[in-house]
């Protein structure tokens, strides 16, 4: 139990915060980077490394002025990301950790995501199913106890976030993806495109969200449609899939408790059918901390520290870091 600084830049957002018992947010704030890529239609690293580095020192300072408190260790991504911005946030919190005498503590941004959840109201309990949906990732995660992890479901190509953006830029809705779909969807017809569910068979293990974003291409091409209900059958086959496989997993595992982390856990719909549709109890992290930020990597780090995983000056970052443990 302490108070830690976390420092998230695998990507696009500078996220820094202070984090009390890894539950307690004292400072939070989030730099984003949107509207600089946006006119490039993606991120580009190098201007991604760039802000970073522009922002996270009056960042840090910020916080640090804001909570006014002892900070017991230092936590930053190491990743998955882009390498120039994680160099970033984790060279800055190494230099912060060498010069106070405090611990620093690597953390994985997919175990930061999952650790955002105990940031709610109501923090999960060991063992639990997690269902994590981001820009990069959809993965089903059976945890046992803190930091074991076993991916049991994987997409095989696009990520759930990763289609919202790619649909969203064929409707010519703006970046991110994921709210404008949202937000278009509710002026739409659901059951106006019967848009395919791939994957849905009980003795198929992952998701497939390529197939599906090609399938809103081709209806496109096919002639005149509504973008409104384009968006809301897309949406509803993007969430439909997400709740057949979780209720799959869940009765294949038997495990009672679901955790749902990521960007995409901030949609309207998924929320609602998670509360409908699964017979188990469902914790999702409150909606400011489901797209990148660095209170979900303190709160991460708190329990590491606590079990003894911490780095050292030799830590690196890795773009490509595995979920392990
Ligand atoms: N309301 C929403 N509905 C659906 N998707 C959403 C919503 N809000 C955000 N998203 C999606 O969430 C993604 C961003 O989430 P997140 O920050 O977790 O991803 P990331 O950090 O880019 O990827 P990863 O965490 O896998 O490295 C984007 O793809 C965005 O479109
Ligand atoms: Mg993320």
């Amino acid at each position: 139990m302490s108070i830690i600084l976390g420092i998230e830049s695998s990507c696009d957002e500078t996220g820094i915060a202070i984090v009390k018992d890894g539950r307690q947010v004292l400072a939070n704030e989030v730099a984003s980077q949107i509207d600089i890529h946006k006119v490039f239609g993606g991120v580009v690293p190098e201007i991604a490394s760039r802000e970073h580095t522009k922002v996270i020192y009056q960042l840090v300072d910020k916080v640090i002025t804001e909570a006014d408190v002892e900070i017991d260790a230092i936590a930053a991504t190491q990743g998955p990301g882009l390498m120039g911005a994680l160099l970033v946030g984790f060279s800055f919190a190494k230099a912060l950790a060498y010069a106070w005498k405090k611990p620093f503590v690597p953390v994985h941004h997919i175990e930061g995501h999952l650790f955002s959840v105990f940031l709610g109201e109501e923090a999960p309990t060991f063992p639990f199913l997690a269902l994590i949906v981001s820009g990069g990732h959809t993965q089903l995660i059976r945890c046992d106890a803190p930091h074991h992890y076993d991916i049991l479901a994987t997409t095989r190509d696009d990520a759930v976030g990763e289609s919202f953006d790619k649909v969203a830029r064929l409707l010519d809705l703006p970046y991110p993806g994921g709210p404008s779909i949202q937000k278009a969807a509710a002026e739409g017809n659901p059951e106006a495109f019967d848009f395919p569910r791939a994957m849905r068979a009980k003795n198929k293990t992952g998701f497939s969200y390529s197939g599906l974003k090609t399938a809103v291409l081709y209806a496109m091409q096919e002639g005149e449609c509504n973008p409104a209900d384009v968006a809301a059958s897309f949406q509803a086959a993007a969430i439909d899939i997400l709740i057949i496989k979780t209720r799959q997993m869940l009765a294949q595992t038997g495990l009672k408790h679901l955790v749902v982390a990521g960007g995409v856990a901030a949609n309207a719909l998924l929320r609602e059918r998670l509360q409908n549709d699964l017979d188990v109890k469902v914790y999702l992290p409150p909606f400011k901390y489901c797209i990148d930020n660095g209170a979900m990597i303190a709160a991460a780090a708190d329990s590491r520290l606590a079990h003894g995983l911490v780095g050292t000056m030799s830590s690196t970052p890795n773009p490509g870091l595995k979920l392990e443990g």
